[in-house]
């Protein structure tokens, strides 16, 4: 049997999507993957209680306090000391270390509130995204999962998953609507990474889940569409 991939979760903020990862992978059997580090960028957060009551070990590195150079080392330095496979960017709001991303090229990945390339960058974060959805008038917002690159919100995209934008939507509402599909998304997608051939995957193909509102598609078949490189009913590429 595969060991699971060990993967760093770096967050920010209140750490749901942290959740939804512990919730999907660290109880199971055998999973694809567990969360074996949780990085916070600063003490206090959520992100550091939900990882202390799933017991993973944490750290705080928090970027503003830390010279560019000593943060990477820093960083560099706790993955491998926790045999990292994966970072997944759930909500961390600094922009990585170059040296970072590059050895885990391919093998990181961010997730936004928004149907990148539209409504991101340095700058777009929390209800700042969502604000800008709702006043450039689009009728659909979604979330969307990307490899990390050494630019904000840029790399190749990995899943989106689309969200109607309601009349009299407010930020607050809208925000909700997406994150409780990026609970759905991240794990589908953090799976499909893991299960990816080779010790520094290849980047999954891009897939989109085209239902408003349907439930994700389960994700044996997102492993066969990919495996397969062929575009089922569920998931088209
Ligand atoms: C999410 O909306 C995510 O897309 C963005 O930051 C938020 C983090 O929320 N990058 P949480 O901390 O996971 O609750």
């Amino acid at each position: 049997m595969r060991e699971p991939k060990r993967v760093a979760v770096f967050a920010s903020g209140g750490g749901t999507n942290l959740q939804a990862l512990i919730d999907h992978f660290n109880p199971a059997p055998a999973p694809a993957a567990r969360v074996e580090l949780v990085v916070a960028s600063r003490a206090g957060i959520g992100a550091l209680e939900r990882a202390e009551r799933a017991v993973v070990p944490f750290i705080v590195l928090d970027p503003r306090e830390m010279e560019p150079g000593a943060l990477a080392e820093r960083m560099l330095a706790e993955l491998e000391r926790h045999r990292i496979d994966l970072v997944v960017l759930a909500g961390w709001l600094q922009l990585v270390p170059a040296e970072v991303v590059a050895r885990f090229h391919g093998r990181m990945l961010n997730i936004h509130p928004a149907l990148l390339p539209g409504f991101g960058g340095q700058g777009m974060y929390g209800m700042r995204v969502h604000r800008a959805v709702i006043a450039s008038g689009v009728r659909v917002s979604g979330a969307t999962v990307h490899l990390v690159s050494d630019r904000y919100d840029e790399g190749r995209i990995v899943a989106q998953w689309p969200v109607p934008v309601l009349d009299g939507d407010t930020p607050e509402r809208l925000a909700a609507r997406v994150l409780a599909v990026e609970h759905r998304l991240l794990p589908v997608a953090v799976e499909a990474l893991a299960h990816a051939a080779g010790p520094a995957p290849a980047p999954v193909g891009p897939f989109c889940f085209d239902l408003l509102d349907a439930p994700a598609p389960p994700a044996e078949s997102i492993r066969a569409t990919l495996a397969h490189g062929a575009a089922d009913a569920s998931a088209t590429g």
